[in-house]
């Protein structure tokens, strides 16, 4: 297990916080013992208990069985059942007073705004469907997007879910090598993407990137280009009977889109992950369970209310958005906030500036932002009324007690409840966290489990202990059903470690409470700033460039982005480490992957400690990395390797 500065604070860590009285005496689950009983009977009854939640949503057929084990880990649930998610999250709304709420309130990073009711959405969606079909989208195809964070992001989700289409969302940031393997791996018929989009004051070339993706992938027959920054500086190049101008789309397509009934277990999403090998996996959602999970678990982890509006700070491209932005909150008919842009333009106030313009009430984001808004200053919120706030939340990786801290007292004002909720792209949803009205914090631990999640920490025989590895011991609806295309890949990643136990990759410990604290990865997966990235892509990436001969790649603790990539790079014959090469594989990384990947640090060598049998010791990269003592040298096949490194390192 690691050891570093965070998890010797989170170790420490006594203080506990009871629910706020105010938010308790009005929240669904109101009591500890509420909440245990009906974790009981989602475990010892999942059948009556996901049943009965999933009688809340619409159904064209009702399913036969709840859960079908017989192909573990291959789960079915809601068996024969037909339903569909785009109908449960627009029309179920649409005989109340929520057809005429807002669905979505948009901002745009220049200060445009756009509000859609969930009426306006429903017929958006309803018109970009047929538009999609007109294209020949047909159920079961693919369809990648690649688009800003703009209304038609959602609406492109919702318009693929509708007709049955499986949409692979790729986040804005990735480059063109990126798009262009996501969308080979799944053959994607169509692709949808913007002229551009708004980040930091610049316009993102979008459409220019998917030309330069797509220009080798004979599978792709359309390009629908939504019309976001068009003209200076970049005009967008159409390709004649290849691409086609949404907004032209829609103003022909009819209204008038049944929603296609699908069966429970028919695919809904792919979405790209990183894995510990250089290629990343393409994570199956199906329909059914992944409805019913998102959108239980927004009701009960955010207490969501008609009246709240609620904005989750992440990106559409990566799990948090489909769950949390589009399928959980429309599910429960509320109100999402979306904005476009960077939390610091045009300054450092932006995010609170938002929640007091909509009044935002539960407001959802990364530990990573936590800490960077610690750093710009308590002058930024301090500027604005945040009174409207009522819970806040975290996500995406450890969050460290101070930053915990400040967000309860700067900006929850010591009133919210914080949930600090863990998952990741493969559980579909929120799998372990505090329910908001019952569950007492601790700052830094994600607390209990949700309902009908059997969590647990392991050693490597499967023993319950206090710290080793998080597992989860039973099937639940909101789980990955497989990777694209790679069913060994999916039972040897997860469900090797222990026979018919989910192994998620991390670290965790469990206290004399039951609560959960999450100690990160504990594969080769590393948390920069929220975003997941496998070191295997980057070595992968560098040693394509012809100086490199080896590459080793590490994640180190860093104060900001929770972790910073460190890159160990042994350079050819006659290869020299000068600055101009640090800038080649700077860019290299940033067109193989995208700039996000960049690492921190790029250290040249002549060689890397190596065992005899031939495999790199990350264990010692890492203590180098992180200037501690070096560990054990005794195995490796040349232990002066280690001081020379480490001289250099200092250097
Ligand atoms: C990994 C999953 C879930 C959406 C965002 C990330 C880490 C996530 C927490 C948390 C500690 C967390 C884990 C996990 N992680 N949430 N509250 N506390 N760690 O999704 O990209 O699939 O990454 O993020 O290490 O395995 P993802």
């Amino acid at each position: 297990m690691k050891k570093d500065g965070l998890l010797e604070t989170r170790l420490e860590e006594t203080r506990v916080f009871a629910p706020n009285d105010a938010f308790r005496s009005r929240a669904r689950i109101k009591n500890l013992s509420e909440y245990r009983r009906m974790y009981e009977e989602s475990l010892s009854n999942p059948e009556s208990f996901w049943g009965k939640i999933a009688g809340e949503l619409h159904w064209f057929k009702k399913w036969d069985t709840v859960l079908d084990e017989t192909n573990a880990p291959f789960f079915q649930w809601f068996v024969n059942g037909k339903t569909n998610i785009s109908y449960n999250c627009l029309d179920r709304h649409l005989d109340s007073a929520t057809r005429n709420k807002a669905a979505i309130i948009w901002e745009g990073e220049p200060g445009e705004r756009r509000v859609l009711t969930y009426w306006d959405l429903a017929r958006e969606v309803r018109k970009f469907a047929n538009s999609l079909k007109s294209l020949g989208v047909k159920k079961g195809d693919r369809v990648a997007i690649y688009l800003p964070m703009i209304p038609e992001l959602a609406v492109s989700v919702l318009a693929c879910a509708r007709i049955g289409a499986i949409h692979s969302v790729i986040f804005a940031g990735f480059s063109a090598e990126s798009i262009r393997d996501r969308v080979l791996d799944c053959s994607c018929s169509l692709v949808i993407t913007a002229d551009g989009g708004w980040r930091r004051g610049n316009v993102l070339p979008l459409k220019k990137i998917v030309d330069e993706a797509i220009s080798d992938c004979d599978c792709v027959k359309n390009v629908v280009v939504v019309k976001r920054a068009s003209g200076d500086p970049f005009p967008c190049r159409v390709k004649e009977g290849r691409d086609h101008w949404y907004h032209r789309l829609i103003e022909e397509a009819s209204s008038d889109c049944d929603a296609e009934p699908m069966d429970s277990e028919e695919t809904l999403f792919l979405l790209y992950t990183s894995g510990t090998t250089g290629k990343p996996k393409g994570i199956i959602h199906t329909t059914g369970g992944y409805m019913v999970y998102t959108y239980l678990t927004t009701k009960y982890v955010f207490d969501i209310r008609p009246e709240d509006v609620f904005w989750c700070t992440a990106d559409i491209g990566w799990i948090t958005g489909h769950s949390y932005i589009v399928y959980g909150p429309l599910a429960n008919g509320a109100t999402v906030l979306m904005y476009e842009g960077a939390p610091d333009t045009p300054d450092k106030g932006r995010f609170w500036e938002l929640i007091e313009k909509y009044g935002v009430t539960l407001f959802y984001t990364a530990p990573t932002a936590i800490r960077a808004f610690m750093k710009w200053g308590d002058r930024w919120p301090e500027k604005y009324d945040l009174s409207s706030l009522r819970l806040l939340g975290t996500v995406g990786e450890p969050i460290n007690p101070e930053a915990w801290m400040w967000y309860h007292t700067t900006i929850g004002k010591e009133r919210c409840p914080i949930v600090d909720t863990w998952w990741q792209t493969e559980t579909g949803g929120i799998m372990i966290t505090p329910l908001p009205g019952c569950v007492p914090t601790k700052p830094g631990s994600a607390t209990l489990p949700f309902f009908g999640i059997d969590a647990a920490v392991l050693d490597d025989e499967g023993k319950e202990t206090t710290a080793g590895f998080l597992a989860i011991r039973k099937p639940w609806p909101g789980m990955l059903r497989g990777i694209y295309g790679d069913a060994e890949r999916f039972k040897e990643t997860y469900w090797s470690k222990w026979p018919g136990v989910y192994f998620p990759g991390d670290g965790a410990r469990k206290d004399s409470d039951g609560y959960f604290w999450i100690l990160g990865r504990v594969d080769d997966v590393v948390n920069v700033a929220g975003h997941r990235i496998g070191t295997a892509e980057l070595e992968s990436a560098f040693v394509e460039h012809p100086a490199v001969a080896e590459s080793a790649v590490i994640g180190i603790p860093h104060d900001l982005k929770g972790q910073a990539l460190v890159a160990f790079c042994s350079l050819r014959e006659g290869a020299e480490g000068t600055e101009d090469l640090l800038a080649e594989l700077n860019d290299l990384i940033a067109k193989k992957i995208g700039k996000f990947a960049r690492p921190e640090k790029i250290i040249f060598s002549s060689e890397l400690p190596k065992t005899r049998s031939g495999k790199i010791m990350r264990r010692l990269l890492r203590d180098i990395a992180t200037g501690r003592a070096l560990g054990n040298v005794t195995t490796l096949a040349d232990a002066s390797v280690m001081e020379r490194l480490k001289a250099q390192y200092e250097e």
